[in-house]
């Protein structure tokens, strides 16, 4: 029988078990709207990841998971072993991230996982498994980030700030935009001993998160081109309010709070973009440009030299790191 992580309840940290393959198919909530186990692509799973949303699953913590019992992992890097829907061929690599894989539906901490085809992407001929899961949902949405600036005009070679940029997004967007030839700006809480790090991901300068850490007021000397930002709160009110006139900010994270302390006067007043972005219901065509960016512009030698593998039962103690923000660079795990 396939190893699985299980949550069998909520408010209950996950256990390390064998599953059968009828818990595996779920329940019709957990095989996703309008499928059944029929019709799913059927994936031996090689790797998954940890993002903090799994990390907020794997310990029980509220939020994330909303059906129980509940196989954890936001993301799926595997082979198809067969598929009913006729997209994939037994044999192909892929990779599935968000679209509700660990939150509603079974995810990748199981050696086995039936996945709607439409959540799958091939995974590019230029990433093999390992590379493809520390990729993961961090680098997906750091791309579809780095895309949401790109759309709006940003120029090569301008600043591009990153808060969070040890973390799994942060980083991944450092690498990114310092492969695209922007000055990207590494803002972190870990100056002390994450700088080299940092700065091998290509950030041209890092910056201490403290300067972010005291709410302020809503517009403040403005400094900042555009930024990617993962902390939301205080953080994200004093990028806006440092944000120069026509500027961006691409926000996908809440590291350090959901609420936004701010008002209308960066937008009303300066012309600045707040920018959304979500990895898990991305818009039509974002995902694809999201790989595509990724294809083509990731340096996947400094991920990987950020990259740890783990196996299932040291997820726990890893998710606690992602946690407390002591982690840096990426967790994957070997199914
Ligand atoms: N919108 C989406 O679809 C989407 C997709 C993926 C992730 N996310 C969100 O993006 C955020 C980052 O995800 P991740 O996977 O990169 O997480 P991660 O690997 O845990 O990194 C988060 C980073 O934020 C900083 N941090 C952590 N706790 C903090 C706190 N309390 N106050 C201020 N800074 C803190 C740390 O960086 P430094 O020490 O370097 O400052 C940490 O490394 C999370 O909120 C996650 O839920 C959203």
């Amino acid at each position: 029988m396939p190893k699985a992580l299980w949550l069998s309840e909520q408010g209950l940290a996950a256990e390390l078990r064998e599953v059968t393959e009828a818990e595996l198919a779920g329940t019709s909530d957990q095989a996703g709207a309008g499928s059944d186990s029929d019709t799913r692509v059927r994936i031996r799973v090689e790797y998954s990841d940890i993002n903090y949303k799994d990390a907020l699953a794997v310990t029980g913590s509220p939020g994330v998971v909303r059906n129980y019992p509940l196989v954890p992992g936001i993301d799926v890097v595997g082979v198809v072993e067969n598929d009913p829907s006729g997209t994939f061929n037994p044999g192909d690599r892929v990779i599935g991230v968000g679209g509700g894989l660990g939150e509603t539906m079974h995810g990748g901490f199981a050696e086995l996982a039936l996945v709607d085809a439409p959540l799958l992407t091939k995974v590019p001929e230029r990433f093999d498994n390992l590379t493809a899961a520390a990729i993961g949902t961090a680098g997906f949405t750091a791309a579809l980030c780095v895309n949401r600036l790109l759309v709006h005009g940003i120029e090569p070679e301008s600043e591009v700030w990153v808060t969070g940029s040890t973390g799994g997004v942060g980083s991944v967007a450092v690498s990114l935009l310092a492969a695209l030839g922007f000055e990207a700006v590494a803002v972190t809480s870990k100056v002390a001993t994450a700088e080299d790090y940092l700065l091998g991901l290509g950030a041209s300068r890092v910056v201490d998160a403290g300067d972010f850490k005291e709410a302020g007021r809503s517009l403040q000397s403005a400094t900042i081109g555009s930024a990617i930002d993962t902390l939301g709160s205080v953080p994200l009110a004093n990028l806006l309010a440092r944000t120069v006139p026509g500027g961006i900010v691409a926000a996908c994270g809440l590291a350090a709070g959901g609420d936004l302390p701010t008002s209308v006067m960066p937008f009303i007043l300066r012309s600045v973009t707040l920018a959304g972005v979500n990895s898990v219901h991305p818009l039509p065509g974002w995902r694809e440009a999201a790989w595509d960016l990724l294809d083509t512009a990731l340096d996947t030698d400094a991920l990987l030299a950020a990259t740890r593998e783990i196996s299932l039962p040291e997820v726990a103690d890893a998710a606690k790191t992602l946690l407390d923000g002591s982690n840096s660079g990426r967790f994957v795990v070997k199914l």
